[in-house]
């Protein structure tokens, strides 16, 4: 355990362990992360220092204090509801990310529903299975019930399915644009007029797509209406420190009116310490996020956002075209922009050995299971590496399907546990499932090679077992090692 420091230590000292630390990360400077970082270039990473070290103090809690940054806040947010088709109605709020603004919707439709849907007893929540788990967690904090619908074979979310979810405890229906684990846009048209005939409320997820889809379409490619320019839509988040190149803890929701936004404020009136008033979920906010974002829209702007957006947009072309020429790999469905997702269509090669034989050449990509695949966002700092990535995909898929010993091992140690799993008593599992993970150099973290772990997660039985299992994970990976 690490005791508190008795001592000071020099500056020097402290920078360097902390550079010796961040040896050990993924090098996203070099491109190898697809999802987590998104960044441009040097130039633009010292502006938004700039201006996020202008504001490196200043508490966004309290406007009054800082009139700044309540220009800053509520110019971001009228920016975006204008890229996203709002009118002067449109209302919303600055974020520390998507799953805050999430977090925010989702009680605004909790607490709108109360006063506007009496029939809605026991709060449900209409979303594809694809919808962003941020949803799942704001309807766990808040006392709601998530109703999951598989998507169609598309991937995008079935609209009859999704009619057929509604009852009338449902407060709130959901779409994404795009979903996260194989970008494709769903159906917000369709599901909104849904939404608008039952007379409740829907969001629209944009945290990925709200700041490329507007620019994406403008470019002149194919993007369905998703936005305020649909009927029905009651609410968006778009991620600021997303596509928007924003720094870190930025994100905006928005309302359709003024009347939903109230929902989501809250005030303490008799508080010793004075009147408290709070518009979202933080109450301390930083500042220099909410600075950085204003920097960055305004020297961008939308002609500097056409410009980085078309070289994303075929710097992804070219990447999938590349793995759709690698055989035994393929790209899933019809992705509407810069967001994928790779599988395999060869049963010999598994696709997450294909991840950790990347990840053993330093690319980082996120699993994904239903069906199994690798994720890939990719944006502005890939353009410079698609050869380099499709070399080492290439590499990767060969070594994959090349038969060896650590396959053979792995596939039986998966094939046993598996069988185990199912025959033994509920209380086992969980204490396999860790022996497993531990044989597999787990050390109450992740293993190393992810693969059979993942393999044998996809099939599992008792979903409630392997959520005890990654709670045990996240515990160990929380820790102190
Ligand atoms: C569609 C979608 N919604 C919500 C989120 C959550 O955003 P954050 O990680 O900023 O909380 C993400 C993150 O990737 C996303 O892709």
């Amino acid at each position: 355990m690490t005791r508190f420091p008795k001592k000071r230590n020099s500056k020097k000292e402290v920078l360097k362990s902390m550079r010796v630390a961040r040896d050990q990360d993924v090098k996203w400077e070099k491109g190898r992360a697809f999802g987590l970082i998104y960044h441009i270039n040097e130039e633009i990473d010292s502006l938004l220092k700039d201006a996020f070290m202008m504001f490196f103090s200043e508490n966004g809690l309290n406007p009054t204090a800082f009139p700044s940054l309540r220009k800053f806040e509520t110019e971001v947010v009228s920016m975006t509801a204008s890229l996203l088709h709002g009118d002067e109605k449109v209302t919303g709020n600055m974020t520390s990310g998507g799953t805050d603004s999430i977090l925010c919707a989702v009680k605004t439709a909790r607490d709108w529903a109360r006063d506007h849907l009496p029939l809605a007893t026991t709060p449900e929540i209409v979303l594809p299975r694809s919808g962003h788990p941020a949803f799942e967690k704001a309807a766990h904090y808040f006392g709601i019930k998530t109703v999951f619908v598989p998507v169609g074979d598309d991937f995008r979310a079935d609209v009859d399915a999704m009619r057929a979810a509604v009852t009338q405890n449902t407060i709130l229906m959901v779409g994404s644009a795009p979903a996260y684990p194989h970008g494709v846009i769903d159906p917000i048209r369709e599901l909104a007029a849904i939404a608008q005939e039952k007379g409740i409320l829907f969001h629209t997820d944009s945290c990925v797509g709200g700041f490329m889809l507007p620019f994406v379409k403008k470019l002149g490619y194919p993007i369905p209406d998703f936005d305020f320019s649909v009927p029905g839509v009651t609410s968006m988040s778009a991620d600021l420190h997303k596509y928007a190149y924003a720094a870190k803890g930025a994100s905006v929701v928005l309302y359709r009116t003024p009347e939903i936004r109230r929902y989501q404020m809250f005030v303490s009136t008799d508080w010793s310490g004075g009147i408290y008033p709070s518009p979202t979920i933080a109450g301390t906010r930083p500042a220099g996020p909410i600075a950085a974002a204003w920097a960055i829209l305004n020297y961008l702007g939308e002609e500097g956002y056409l410009e980085i957006t078309e070289i994303v947009m075929r710097t992804a072309q070219k990447i999938q075209a590349g793995i759709n020429a690698i055989s035994g790999i393929k790209t899933l469905g019809k992705p509407e922009m810069s967001v994928f997702a790779i599988a395999s269509d060869n049963p010999s090669i598994e696709i997450y050995e294909v991840a950790d034989e990347l990840h053993e050449r330093g690319w980082h990509l996120d699993r994904q299971h239903f069906p199994a695949s690798l994720h890939m966002t990719v944006n502005y700092m890939h353009a410079d590496v698609v050869d380099e990535f499709l070399a080492a995909l290439t590499e990767s898929v060969d070594v994959v399907r090349r038969p060896s010993f650590r396959k053979v091992a792995s596939r039986w140690v998966i094939s046993i546990t598996d069988f185990l799993v199912r025959i033994l008593p509920e209380t086992w599992v969980t204490s396999i499932m860790e022996k497993f993970s531990a044989l597999l150099g787990g050390g109450g973290g992740l293993p190393q090679r992810m693969a059979p772990m993942y393999g044998l997660i996809g099939t599992l039985p008792n979903r409630g077992d392997l959520k005890e299992l990654v709670l045990d994970l996240l515990d160990g990976l929380t820790r102190e090692e």
